[in-house]
């Protein structure tokens, strides 16, 4: 894991002098409720042990300038540019496709969508550094988003509010980068708490805590394959999503409980009516692992993460072999409960609920097994739920 003192000592090398402050934002896992948050459905991710650290200091300017020790690279730019400025005006610091350096985009982005809501941004310099996977479906994004937005609110003084942050990093990702995400990930981001996972209403936007039980653990398995297709696919399934609910007459697939379904299934022809069936059995689902781990009723959790599997493969279509080799795999092993992919889908991330007592066993017979299937070297992770954002004092940090 990666250590803040070394931050601490990194930004001595570059800047000379201490860091006034220290800003963390974790990746995420995403426990169940998939393509439901842009349906303003039910989700339940987790913030896992795993994050992007920021080491600050405010400037008298209102410059910013942000080295990264992953990348290697700078980027330097002054808050006044991006006043009132439209995302797509050709800034310099608009993401560049296939660059070592699509990171800078995130800061400049985050400082604009900041500005749109009115916070008084100063400016600051400092070190950024991470340890969660990139492209992997863990949310290294957000975790940039969400730690540039914490360096921002440090420096300027504004104070860290869940919703409207999340809201700012989401506007970002959208309008800046032009990446059309829900708003999950940043939500569970600066709200993730310890050892929990958060069940988020997308529409209202509330949130709250539920325990995951000390028996198990959840194991972030890495297929190797990155995801292609994402973006594309992941904006033909939302507008697929849209027209199934024009076509039943509601705001959105939220709209329709799993009760009600039978008399709207008629209505709609294919594809629509599977992705349509996928989000609403995906809502019930998370309100009924809620209700699961509330209970402590693991095997029933455990159900309830295959059916979503299964959910995602055939109705949503957004699996892959690499993904369904490594659930399937996951699922022979003792001791494991229930596995499905995680994120937005076409590679990346599966995960598996595994008696903790069971883990060591099921690291080295799924990392083998997956190996001989495919010829590829999967990743795995036990994963820790942790905290959300936080901003630290570095004295704090000993
Ligand atoms: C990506 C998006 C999220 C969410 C998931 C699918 O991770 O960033 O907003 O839509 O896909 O559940």
């Amino acid at each position: 894991m990666l250590q803040p003192s070394k931050l601490i000592e990194d930004f001595r090398l570059l800047f000379e002098g201490k860091p006034e402050w220290i800003v963390r934002a974790p990746g995420r896992v995403n426990l169940i409720g998939e393509h439901t948050d842009y349906n303003e459905g039910f989700v339940m991710p987790m913030a896992i042990d795993r994050a992007v650290w920021i080491a600050l200091r405010p400037r008298t300017d209102t410059r910013v300038v942000v080295e990264s020790l992953d990348f290697g690279g700078r980027v330097d730019f002054d808050i006044q540019s991006l006043v009132g400025i439209s995302p797509r005006s050709g800034h310099p610091l608009q993401p560049k496709k296939d660059s070592s350096q699509a990171w800078t985009a995130y800061f400049a982005g985050v400082a604009w969508s900041l500005l749109e809501a009115g916070w008084p941004l100063r400016g600051w310099e400092g070190v950024v550094r991470g340890d969660v996977p990139i492209g992997a479906g863990l949310s290294s994004s957000a975790a940039v988003e969400v730690a540039a937005a914490c360096a921002f609110a440090a420096s300027s003084g504004c104070p860290v509010k869940v919703v409207p942050v999340a809201l700012a990093c989401q506007r970002a990702e959208n309008q800046w980068v032009g990446v059309s995400c829900g708003i999950m990930d940043q939500l569970v981001c600066l709200a993730g708490k310890k050892n929990h996972a958060v069940l988020i209403d997308c529409r209202s936007l509330q949130w709250r805590p539920v325990p995951l039980p000390n028996e198990v653990v959840l194991v972030v398995m890495d297929t190797a394959t990155r995801r292609d297709l994402a973006n594309s696919e992941y904006n033909a399934r939302r507008a697929q999503c849209e027209e199934a609910a024009r076509l039943l007459g509601v705001r959105a697939l939220r709209d329709i409980s799993w009760e009600t379904w039978p008399q709207c299934e008629p209505m709609l022809g294919e594809p629509w009516r599977r992705r349509a069936r996928h989000v609403v059995s995906e809502n019930q689902r998370t309100l009924q692992a809620v209700e699961a781990m509330e209970q402590g009723d693991l095997s029933r959790l455990g159900q309830l993460l295959v059916e979503s599997h299964r959910s995602l493969r055939e109705d949503f279509e957004v699996s892959s072999p690499a993904l369904d080799a490594m659930v399937e795999i996951a699922l022979r092993q003792p001791g494991c409960l229930g596995a499905r992919m995680t994120g937005a889908g076409f590679g990346g991330c599966a995960i598996a609920l595994v008696k903790r007592e069971a883990v060591p066993p099921f690291l080295n017979a799924v990392a083998s097994e997956y190996q001989s299937a495919t010829n590829l070297e999967p990743k795995l992770y036990v994963c820790e739920p942790s905290d959300g954002a936080q901003i630290l004092s570095p004295d704090a940090l000993g």
